[in-house]
């Protein structure tokens, strides 16, 4: 298997600020977690922690991230300077990875709002953003965990979740992977700083499998059926409920497509 350490991956990113401060470790806990333990002690814009595996890998509503060694699974660090909405960071970033399997591996993939990596309508990867404060400032936590070379997954995972070896049939090179996506995200993350999710929205609506589509979505604590009619310019999904009844959705737990 490829080995992962701060050096290399330090040599391999042409990225301005994104990744240039790196934190390798063998085992967190997560490292969603690690990264906030770094809030107030001087890292930089960009930071980036990362893992060969981890133990309390944290999905999103709670959920348990299964994160054995082969993955990617790392946080960025953002700071947050100013009162704008970051709800759709958490797209933004599920669509810098789309593209660069698109692009770089040739691997239709798709996004399911507001977060997952679908491939071959199974789950690929997915995307935690964590807002914190520290000493009232605002940071942003990214999390992403993408399944790169592992083998199998447990039994009750493996009808939902997939890797890039089980549909290569090879390892891949994941500080390649990891350069293509940082610097991709890297490039965007600056333009939605000064223009929000807009300049995208085509683009991430492109990649979407679930528009125009009868869905259901847990919201809070209760499921709502409708249409995926869109997503507003935020990144919320608008649900259409019935003929003249329209919801925009923030966040919702789970997005559930009906075929
Ligand atoms: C989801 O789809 O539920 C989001 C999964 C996010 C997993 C990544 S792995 C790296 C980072 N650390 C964590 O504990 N979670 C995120």
């Amino acid at each position: 298997m490829d080995k992962l350490n701060a050096l290399l991956i330090k040599k391999k990113i042409s990225t301005s600020f994104i990744g240039r401060e790196v934190y390798f470790y063998p085992t967190l806990t997560s490292t969603n977690i690690a990264a906030e333990g770094f809030l107030g002690k001087g890292a930089s814009d960009g930071t980036l922690v990362i893992c060969e595996s981890q133990t309390k890998g944290r999905g999103r509503s709670k959920n348990f991230w299964h994160s054995p060694p082969g993955g990617l699974w790392f946080s960025l660090i953002l700071y947050i300077q100013d009162k704008r909405n970051f709800s759709g960071i958490t797209l933004l970033a599920s669509y810098c990875i789309v593209e660069v399997l698109r692009e770089k591996l040739s691997l239709l993939s798709y996004l399911k709002w507001p977060n997952d990596i679908i491939l071959n309508n199974k789950k690929l990867g997915g995307v935690l953003a964590e807002i914190k404060f520290f000493q009232k400032k605002r940071y942003l936590i990214l999390g992403i965990g993408l399944n790169v070379n592992l083998k199998k997954f447990h039994p009750e995972l493996e009808n939902t979740a997939i890797s890039l070896y089980q549909e290569k049939k090879r390892n891949l090179s994941r500080v390649n992977l990891l350069k293509n996506i940082l610097e991709n995200f890297e490039e965007k993350y600056l333009i939605f700083l000064q223009k929000g999710l807009k300049f995208i929205l085509p683009k991430i609506k492109g990649v979407s499998n679930y528009l125009k589509k009868e869905v259901e979505i847990i919201y809070q604590d209760n499921i709502l059926k409708g249409i995926a009619w869109d997503l507003n310019p935020q990144g919320a999904l608008i649900l259409k409920l019935n003929k003249n009844n329209f919801k925009e959705i923030y966040s919702g737990e789970r997005l559930i497509i009906k075929e």
